[in-house]
C-alpha cells in the first residue's frame, strides 16, 4: 500500500479506493436515473464532501451544476447550533437538490442544513452520504443515496480529517485509538 505522510496513525482500511471507486459509479447511476431532464444542481457542504463530490459528479451522466455552502457549529454548541458561513451562490427555487456528505453522524449539521434549503422552495431535495455513521444518529432523517454504513470509529481519509490533515488518503480507514485518545 502507497504510503502518505500520516498515516502511521492508520490503524485498518475500512473501505479501499476500489471499493470506494464501485460504490461511488452506483450512486451516481442512480442519481442520473432519477433526475433526468431536470435542473440537477449538487450542493455540498465544505470541506471534507469535496473529495466524494469531485468522483461522484464525474459519475452522473445528466447535465448538472455545482454549489457550495460552509457551516459552523457554534462553539461547545449542542443541540444542533449551526451557523452559515458561506451561503450558496445561486437561488435553488425550482431545481432538484441532491446534496452531497461525506459522513452524516448525529444528523444535527444536516438537518440544519434541509431546513434551510427546504424554505427556498426547491422542486425537490434530497440527500447523498458517501457514510453513514447510522448508531450516532441523534435527529432522523431521510437518506435516499447512501454508499456505507459504518462503525462508530474515528475516520481519515477520503475527505475525513483528523486535525485537518489527511483529507487526501484515497481510502476509508480507522485510526489507532491512542492517536485520538
Ligand atoms: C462533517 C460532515 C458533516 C458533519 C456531520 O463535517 O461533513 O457536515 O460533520 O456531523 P453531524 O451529523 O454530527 O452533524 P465536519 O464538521 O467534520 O467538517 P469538515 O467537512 O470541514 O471536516
Amino acid at each position: 500500500m502507497t504510503r502518505y505522510a500520516g498515516d502511521e496513525i492508520v490503524e485498518r482500511v475500512l473501505l479501499s479506493e476500489d471499493v470506494i471507486a464501485a460504490r461511488v459509479a452506483e450512486l451516481g447511476r442512480s442519481i442520473a436515473a432519477d433526475h433526468s431532464g431536470h435542473d440537477l444542481r449538487l450542493v455540498t457542504v465544505l470541506r471534507g464532501s469535496v473529495i466524494f463530490l469531485a468522483d461522484l459528479c464525474r459519475a452522473i451522466d445528466v447535465p448538472l451544476a455545482l454549489d457550495f455552502m460552509a457551516v459552523s457549529s457554534y462553539a461547545g454548541g449542542s443541540g444542533g447550533s449551526v451557523r452559515i458561513t458561506k451561503d450558496l451562490d445561486d437561488p435553488i427555487e425550482g431545481a432538484s437538490i441532491v446534496l452531497v456528505e461525506d459522513i452524516i453522524d448525529t444528523g444535527l449539521t444536516l438537518n440544519y442544513v434541509l431546513t434551510m434549503l427546504r424554505a427556498r422552495n426547491p422542486a425537490s431535495l434530497s440527500v447523498c452520504t458517501l457514510l453513514d455513521k447510522d448508531v450516532r444518529r441523534i435527529v432522523d432523517l431521510p437518506i435516499e443515496y447512501r454508499g456505507f454504513a459504518v462503525p462508530d470509529r474515528f475516520l481519515v481519509g477520503y475527505g475525513l480529517d483528523i486535525a485537518g490533515r489527511l483529507r487526501n488518503l484515497p481510502y476509508v480507514a480507522t485510526v489507532r485509538e491512542d492517536a485520538v485518545a
